[in-house]
């Protein structure tokens, strides 16, 4: 390990996912396939949501914003797996390395929000079918996706400053497969001891926290509502409306709870690396998948698209 002086590392070399030269070819076209899975997926649902009309309503606004910010997450994340198997450079410098942990953490931090906008949304249309369309009309939507996305880059402000504050390495090693705070805390040698701290305390309590007890309140308004309902078939009709939604909560919090609700000091690197590949991965597969999967709007869209293309076919015709 190479002592060196602060202010002199300015290039910083990505470990990757595995350092083994054996496993770089396997990692590439591992992280390609998931890679343009992904894109594929969720480019999917944009166009869907952009081409029919019965997808033109809040809840699929959201998931088109949605989809967006899982796009750029990959991108951020990925781009660097994929490009130092092509260049073979590994290196990155520090103002791209903190300008990445900047976007990525400030993108993870809207689609939080995201998440919660949607689960009042979903609370709208539960609890106050009647007047949903008067509640979350164009105005609203925008106002909230626009909150959403400047919030995320507003609120991890503070901590890229702080960041940028750190000057000295221990080594120039970041033993990740993108530039992340904790494997580039743990290499530095300036005390870290208040960013960690402010990590702990925003990540958790500000970040992560107030958007999971407002979902959380959300639902217990919905199940509570859904509880009223005196029939078996409009309960199960009201619950459907929130599942998909429910279920990319659920994961999303869980995955999010293993990687960062742990103190940087306990934290073993290796472990690190690998919820983040789940939690950024194959998160933003999940999205569409969930959405495509269980959504009767989505498929019948879909089929649509699909009959578009082929108008001569009598099953479309009928489905229709
Ligand atoms: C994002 O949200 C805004 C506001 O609701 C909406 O107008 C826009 O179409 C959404 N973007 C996508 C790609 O769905």
């Amino acid at each position: 390990m190479d002592q060196r002086n602060g202010t002199l590392t300015t290039f910083f070399i990505i470990v990757g996912i595995s350092d083994l030269p054996a496993l770089q070819f396997p990692i590439f076209l591992l992280v390609l396939f998931i890679y343009f899975i992904t894109l594929g997926g969720n480019i999917a649902i944009l166009l869907l949501i952009c081409l029919d009309r019965n997808l033109h309503t809040p809840m699929y606004f959201f998931l088109g914003n949605l989809s967006i910010l899982d796009i750029s997450c990959l991108t951020v994340t990925t781009h660097k797996v994929l490009l130092t198997f092509v260049s073979g450079d590994k290196t990155i410098s520090l103002t791209v390395c903190l300008a990445q942990i900047y976007v990525f953490i400030s993108l993870t931090c809207d689609e939080l929000v995201i998440l919660t906008a949607m689960s009042y949304d979903r609370y709208v249309a539960v609890c106050n079918p009647l007047r949903y369309n008067v509640i979350m009309n164009q105005g609203m939507c925008a106002l909230l996706t626009t909150v959403c996305w400047i919030w995320g880059f507003l609120i991890c402000l503070e901590t890229f400053i702080e960041l940028t504050r750190l000057t000295c390495f221990r080594s120039n090693k970041i033993n990740h497969f993108y530039c992340d705070i904790v494997p580039l805390m743990k290499i530095s040698c300036n005390d870290t001891s208040f960013l960690e701290m402010y990590i702990l305390f925003m990540g958790n309590l500000v970040v992560a926290a107030i958007p999971f007890l407002l979902t959380f309140i959300s639902y217990v308004f919905i199940i509570v509502s859904i509880m009223k309902i005196r029939t078996n078939i409009g309960r199960r009709k009201a619950f459907y409306t929130c599942s998909s939604h429910l279920t990319v909560v659920i994961l999303l919090y869980t995955t999010l709870i293993y990687q960062y609700l742990r103190p940087v000091s306990v934290d073993t690197l290796e472990l690190n690396k690998f919820f983040s590949l789940f939690n950024t991965v194959a998160m933003p597969i999940l999205n569409p998948l969930i959405y495509s999967l269980k959504n009767k709007d989505v498929k019948s869209a879909f089929r649509k698209l699909r009959c578009g293309m082929q108008t001569k076919d009598k099953r479309c015709t009928r489905q229709n």
